[in-house]
């Protein structure tokens, strides 16, 4: 396995890939001829380290878009974050837990990315949540010294470094449904889909159905690219049964993660990941490839490295 400096971007999502992007990347052994597609974009990490040339950006929280768009429009510069983060900083700083009900009153009557980006990185936990009327609702992480000046450096850098791949590359930011993102992608492409964990309560944007899974399922198996799904295969708890119903017919590689999104015990406890990949296998710690099997009785289960 390859070993690279893994950058994270500014806007944190739940299942953020920070721990998997090498394991992910590992798999791209092959040029990309058309673009690289995430529909579910969340922070955006894994496009973010691979840096390919071309790339569709795309998730359905239009907040994250808006973000990047911001930043590809030279709306929101790096030097305009350290700015905006320091005088917001200091009256969270003076006012306590009141102003980031304040700011977040705001976001949700303006939709400023700046906003976003204070909400993001003060909220409780990070994590992004809205409520049926689509209102930013994530409590306050209760640190009213949250901005300190490292903290800001550290991601005015990550803005800035952001900037740079979204100014050099040719990169799509769009709000949509992955329905429409994985039908509009061609065989050149290369799609990776992260979408929110089926069966697990996760505060996602919106819920996950079993109607999405299974109408992802049928896109990806539709698709004539290249594809990879990221999902879970099982915990303490329970099986993913989605993988024996749908996913099973392709390659499966998984690995242990510690996933520390949510409230309830259940979501807190290490789980086993998958990546389903409808492509031949990158030798995993120096095994051989192994081919695709169409047969369920010889689906290969490999475990990657930690
Ligand atoms: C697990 S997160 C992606 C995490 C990302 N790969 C990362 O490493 O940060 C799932 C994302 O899917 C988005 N999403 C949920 N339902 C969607 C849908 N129907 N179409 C497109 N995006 C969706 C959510 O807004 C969320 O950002």
């Amino acid at each position: 396995m390859m070993r690279i400096k893994i950058y994270v971007p500014p806007i944190k999502t739940q299942g953020i890939k920070t721990k998997l992007v090498e394991s992910i990347i590992d798999q791209i052994n092959f040029e990309i001829k058309g673009k690289w597609i995430e529909p579910f974009m969340g922070s955006g990490v894994v496009g973010f380290n691979l840096r390919p040339k071309r790339a569709i950006f795309a998730d359905k929280n239009p907040h994250i878009i808006n973000f990047y768009n911001a930043i590809k429009n030279r709306e929101i510069t790096s030097q305009k974050v350290r700015i905006f983060l320091e005088r917001e900083g200091k009256k969270l700083l003076e006012k306590g837990e009141k102003y980031y009900y304040e700011v977040r009153n705001r976001f949700n009557k303006y939709h400023d990315p700046l906003d976003f980006l204070f909400l993001n990185r003060s909220c409780f936990n990070g994590v992004i949540r809205f409520n049926s009327k689509g209102e930013f609702n994530t409590p306050f992480g209760r640190k009213p010294d949250r901005f300190r000046k490292a903290y800001i450096t550290k991601i005015v850098n990550q803005v800035r470094y952001a900037g740079e791949c979204i100014h050099k590359y040719d990169w799509i930011f769009i709000a949509q449904d992955f329905r429409k993102t994985i039908k509009e992608a061609n065989e050149n492409d290369v799609i990776y889909c992260d979408p929110p964990y089926i069966g697990r309560h996760t505060n996602y944007f919106d819920i996950w159905t079993e109607k999405d899974e299974y109408d992802l399922y049928k896109l990806l198996s539709n698709f004539k690219g290249k594809f990879i799904l990221s999902t879970w295969y099982k915990n303490k708890y329970r099986e993913n049964k989605f993988i024996k119903r749908f996913w099973n017919k392709f390659s499966i590689i998984t690995r242990n993660h510690f996933y520390h999104v949510g409230g309830r015990e259940i979501n807190r406890n290490p789980m086993i990941e998958a990546l389903v990949l409808n492509f031949e296998l990158n030798n995993i710690k120096g095994q051989q490839k192994h081919r695709r099997k169409t047969d369920e009785s010889q689906i290969s289960l490999f475990e990657f490295g930690s």
